[in-house]
């Protein structure tokens, strides 16, 4: 076998959390849904599209700084191990495996993602390109299984994609205190972070022309048609995406063209949509770097380098814990 995988997300958990979270999320007054729900193997095949698309920036700007920076990074960090959080396609990450190898220190990859199928199939493609290399899969949701991860070696762990942005900001100070948790003084956390630029440029990266986010955003109503036996009609629902300029976050949302009625089979429940009503399905916050500094730092991580920060439409920050 080409990897080792540790599955730490049943089928029946999942849809027991999905339940959970519709509950939670479709029965109040704004209406919600978690975006780890996005990612089933259409979903993450989807975001792979969207990483291609002209409006969408972020996926190159954060290769350009990994192929320039990436022999440093590996210097700093010297790690046998690098751990991979929401790595999906395993793409980006071809940049880092190479560098650390060149340094000579690379034995271990353990990429992390709840996409199973998806995560599966790309550690694949990996396996051939690293052929000595010891791949690790480790199936589970970030917000509850990062004590599952191996911790042993000298790691890197890598949090790329601005995915640390699609958590609200209580969510990710829990989450990198959580993450604070399971790291030794030795480990090293490099994070991806987009930057707060021009609202048009921004909008724009999450509204494509060809529309492909708009389908990117309807597949989470797929999923809860497939796993909770909903009867979402996805055509009835508008991808929108607005700029909270207070908050310093896109919003991405569903909105209801009609009034219309869904019930939730699996869920046991039914839920009214009234014309023009939204459905929260992802925020994607923008950062400055003394924002990612400070939030790293309440965490107890301090901040090594930055790179991007400049004029730069993304950051990359390497920090160690405090320790
Ligand atoms: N790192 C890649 C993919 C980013 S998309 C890149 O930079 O292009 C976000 C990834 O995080 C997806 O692969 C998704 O499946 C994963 N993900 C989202 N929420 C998650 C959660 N709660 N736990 C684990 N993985 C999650
Ligand atoms: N981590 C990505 C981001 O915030 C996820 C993403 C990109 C996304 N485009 C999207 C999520 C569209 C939902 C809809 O940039």
């Amino acid at each position: 076998m080409a990897y080792s995988i540790d599955v730490h997300l049943s089928a029946e958990e999942v849809r027991s959390q999905m339940r959970a979270d519709a509950l939670h999320g479709l029965r109040g007054q704004f209406k919600s849904i978690p975006p780890v729900w996005f990612y089933d193997e259409r979903g993450s095949g989807l975001f792979e599209e969207i990483t291609q698309l002209p409006e969408y920036y972020p996926t190159r700007a954060e290769r350009a700084l990994l192929h320039e920076h990436a022999g440093s990074i590996a210097g700093l960090a010297k790690a046998d191990t690098l751990v991979e959080l929401g790595a999906g396609a395993c793409d980006k990450t071809r940049v880092l495996l190479a560098a650390l190898r060149e340094a000579g220190t690379l034995s271990r990859y353990i990429p992390f993602d709840v996409s199973d199928q998806f995560l599966r199939g790309a550690a694949g493609a990996l396996a051939d390109e690293f052929e000595l290399l010891d791949i690790h899969l480790v199936i589970g949701d970030f917000h509850r299984h990062l004590p599952e991860i191996p911790a042993d070696g000298r790691r890197l762990v890598a949090f790329l994609g601005g995915t640390i942005g699609n958590l609200d900001p209580r969510q990710r100070a829990r989450f990198l205190f959580d993450l604070n948790c399971t790291m030794s003084s030795d480990d090293t956390l490099l994070l991806g972070t987009d930057l707060v630029k021009d609202r048009h440029r921004l909008v724009a990266a999450y509204d494509d022309a060809a529309g492909v986010t708009a389908e990117f955003n309807r597949n989470v109503l797929r999923v809860l048609n497939e796993q909770l036996g909903a009867d979402f009609v996805p055509d009835r629902f508008r991808h929108v995406a607005v700029w909270n300029e207070e908050e310093q976050w896109i919003e991405m949302r569903l909105r209801a063209e009609e009034a219309t009625s869904v019930s939730l089979t699996g869920a046991g429940f039914t839920v009214t949509f009234e014309k023009g009503e939204d459905l929260l399905t992802e925020i994607s916050a923008k950062f400055t770097p003394a924002r990612v500094e400070h939030e790293l730092f309440e965490a107890g991580f301090v901040v090594e380098e930055m790179w991007g920060a400049g004029e730069g439409e993304f950051l990359l920050t390497l920090a160690h814990p405090l320790c």
